[in-house]
């Protein structure tokens, strides 16, 4: 059985998480090309192949062992519906118009009842996918993926409103320290490699704490140091609203808001743990199993910064991260993944000032992996301080 993974928006990031968590080598991955990758697996338990998991995933598809219509003639009595995703060269709407329209065709010819979802483009965006309830949940509501490898049956759409969600509800948010999207959190910590689960996962530089939210909701056990005490209470009082079972339930599925339960610094259960610390400085207690953070991004822009203004804000978040990364060196396991989110900077000739701190870091004590020397940004259109990934491991 193969899969395959319609890529985001950033196809260099998806594919990196995919390697990450699934890869025995590069050669398991066949054309990233279109926006999809098609891969071996296989799932194990600590990396299964579940939508809710990747940040960087839009579907996952799994190959039909059968062909469309034979598929289609198994799935159980009533209604179905059909979407269909062309990505073979040439594709176009009116291919995947036909594509459906031929199955339709067929199945009714059996006596079923089929509706088509219409596609405005040769493939179903994600909206329409789940919107149209194409999420491989329920039988009758099947998307197929035509490739030139083949054809795909979607297991998995990603929940963009369950995202928004989690995004927007939390009750302790701030404006001036960034939002991290949870999707990028969710790719922080696939970064780190497969887990096991339970493993506890360090954000030293915690904030609101939307990286030990996705931790948790990604079945690990979320410790968070901030130096701002007022940071280290908001991430108390996030967590504990996440962690009320009713919100919990309807964050990842469907939902609306939860009233925020009182603030605490450690969850009953244990799940969490949040201090205040100086990341520099601080000692944490072990075990350690991964970090996956957002490092200090110096200063909120809205306009591209002159020379003079991007040396002092380098120099700044230079010294920060590689503070920390010094002081952890000492207290982490060898193997121990670290991925870090830094700054880098849009300048005019609209490319991005990354920190020149890869061989300093080696230094240190950590393999720096090589899709991090070729540079992972997470940026939006316009942004003027973009996210540089940082992917490491404690030699
Ligand atoms: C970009 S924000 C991280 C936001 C976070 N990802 C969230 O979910 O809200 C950077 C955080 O680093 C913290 N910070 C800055 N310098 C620090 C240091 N030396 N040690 C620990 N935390 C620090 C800030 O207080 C801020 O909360």
């Amino acid at each position: 059985m193969k899969y395959l993974a319609v890529l985001g928006r950033q196809p260099e990031i998806s594919i990196a998480e995919l390697e990450a968590q699934f890869s025995t080598g590069p050669a398991d991955f066949v054309s990233p090309k279109n926006g999809l990758c098609i891969f071996g697996g296989p799932p194990t338990k600590s990396s299964p192949v579940d939508i809710e998991r990747f940040g960087g995933i839009l579907k996952f598809a799994i190959s039909l062992e059968v062909t469309p219509i034979e598929y289609l003639m198994g799935v159980p009595e009533g209604k179905i519906t059909i979407g269909v995703s062309d990505y073979s060269k040439g594709a176009t709407r009116k291919t995947a118009e036909i594509e459906a329209l031929k199955l339709k065709k067929m199945l009714v010819r059996e006596g079923r009842s089929v509706r088509v979802v219409e596609n405005k483009d040769a493939a179903l965006s994600t909206a329409t996918s789940l919107h149209n309830g194409l999420s491989g949940k329920n039988e009758r509501k099947v998307e197929l993926i035509k490739t030139d490898d083949g054809w795909y049956r979607v297991i998995g759409v990603q929940d963009i409103d369950a995202y928004s969600r989690r995004d927007q509800a939390r009750p302790a948010r701030d404006a001036k320290v960034g939002m991290l999207p949870p999707k990028l959190a969710q790719i922080l910590i696939n970064l780190c490699g497969p887990l096991p689960e339970g493993a506890t996962v360090l954000d030293p530089f915690c904030g609101t704490g939307v990286v030990l939210q996705e931790a948790l909701l990604m079945g690990y056990r979320a410790y968070g140091t901030d130096v701002s005490e007022r940071m280290v209470e908001y991430a108390g009082r996030n967590l504990n609203w996440l962690l009320s079972s009713r919100s919990r339930s309807r964050l990842s599925s469907q939902g609306s808001l939860e009233q925020a339960r009182r603030p605490s610094l450690c969850s009953e259960s244990n799940q969490f743990q949040v201090a205040q610390g100086d990341a520099t400085s601080f000692t944490w207690d072990q075990p350690i199993d991964a970090v996956a953070c957002e490092g200090y991004l110096g200063r909120p822009m809205s306009q591209i910064p002159p020379e003079i203004k991007l040396k002092a804000e380098k120099q700044e978040c230079q010294a920060i991260i590689l503070g920390f990364l010094k002081n952890l060196a000492g207290q982490i396991r060898p193997g121990t993944p670290v991925v870090i989110a830094a700054p880098a900077w849009l300048r005019e000739n609209g490319e991005y000032s990354r920190l020149n701190i890869l061989d300093e870091i080696e230094d240190m004590g950590y393999n720096v992996n090589n899709k991090t020397r070729e540079g992972l940004l997470y940026s939006r259109e316009g942004q003027i301080v973009a996210r540089d990934i940082i992917i490491l491991r404690k030699k």
